[in-house]
């Protein structure tokens, strides 16, 4: 009997591995409305980032959202990197270079700060100085740092697309504080960012549809790439794992076999 238990006990492991694998973060639900269902192509264990989607989607980032959000964590060099957008080296130069933004350096050979355009191992220049002048040309609100938010809200993803395609008319009789606009996906209901995306306003050269919707998808997925750089290598990694586990398990089972078959039990 023994011998089963411990196949069992590998075969547990190798399935404890796999449900941690594709384990979707909890959603707290109750206080807001849930997310729209929508669908990712990095979704399920063996989901990976699509190249076009995530190119797309610093596209959206760039023209649009880095006027007000940063994106501290991440380097211009990290849109190169595998597993990612995949920008070619020549690309993250270009796009290095030509960020709306220039980023600050120095001091200089007399002490002071310069600013230059941006090089691959440049982070990401914030639109503010800090946080008080980001409240301060936003009606008081913080447009929060776009490093890791997509990790940082339940169902990231799909909770950012729902937020940028939910804005609508306020309910009859809802009074929206100074500069809020009605957003039913956002805690509250009022959200202090007015409506982002317009149909055409980012190009988009590879024949895919220019439409809010299909931005916000794309920026959502650009967003889990920045927030999970790693999720394709955790994949990669864990199938490796269970492939392992299931041929450790297949051996001990016949080492133990071959141990025990002179004793009599
Ligand atoms: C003009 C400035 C501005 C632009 C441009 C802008 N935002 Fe915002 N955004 C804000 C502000 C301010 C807030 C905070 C709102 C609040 O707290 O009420 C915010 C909040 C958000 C949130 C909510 C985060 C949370 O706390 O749950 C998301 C998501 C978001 N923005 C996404 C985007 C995306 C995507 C774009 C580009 C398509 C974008 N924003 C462009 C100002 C901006």
């Amino acid at each position: 009997m023994s011998q089963i238990k411990i196949a069992t006990l590998g075969l547990a492991a190798a399935v404890a591995v796999s449900s941690a694998l594709v384990a979707a973060p909890a959603f707290a639900a109750g206080e807001v409305k849930p997310p729209k269902s929508v669908h990712f192509s990095f979704e399920g264990p063996f989901g990976t980032y699509d190249r076009g989607q995530l190119q797309r989607g610093y596209k959206v980032y760039e023209q649009v959202c880095a006027a007000c959000h940063s994106m501290d964590l991440v380097a211009f060099r990290n849109l190169g990197d595998p597993g990612g957008p995949e920008f070619s080296p020549a690309e993250v130069r270009v796009l290095a270079a030509e960020f709306p933004r220039e980023v600050v350096d120095g001091p200089d050979d007399l002490g002071d700060m310069f600013e230059r355009p941006g090089k691959p191992s440049d982070y990401f220049p914030p639109p503010f100085p800090n946080q008080a002048a980001a409240r301060a040309s936003n009606s008081g609100a913080y447009p929060p740092d776009f490093s890791v938010i997509a990790k940082a809200r339940p169902n990231g993803p799909a909770y950012i697309y729902s937020l940028l395609v939910g804005y609508e008319d306020p309910p009859a009789g809802m009074e929206l504080r100074d500069g809020a606009y009605y957003n039913s996906y956002f805690p509250g209901g009022q959200i202090a960012m007015a409506p982002p995306l317009f149909d055409e306003m980012v190009e988009y050269t590879d024949g895919t549809p220019m439409t809010v919707e299909q931005y916000s998808k794309d920026l959502s997925a650009f967003l889990m790439w920045t927030a999970e750089p790693k999720l394709e290598e955790r994949k990669r990694i864990g199938f490796q794992v269970m492939v392992f586990l299931v041929v450790l398990a297949g051996l001990l089972y016949f080492t133990k076999k071959k141990l025990w078959r002179d004793v009599d039990h």
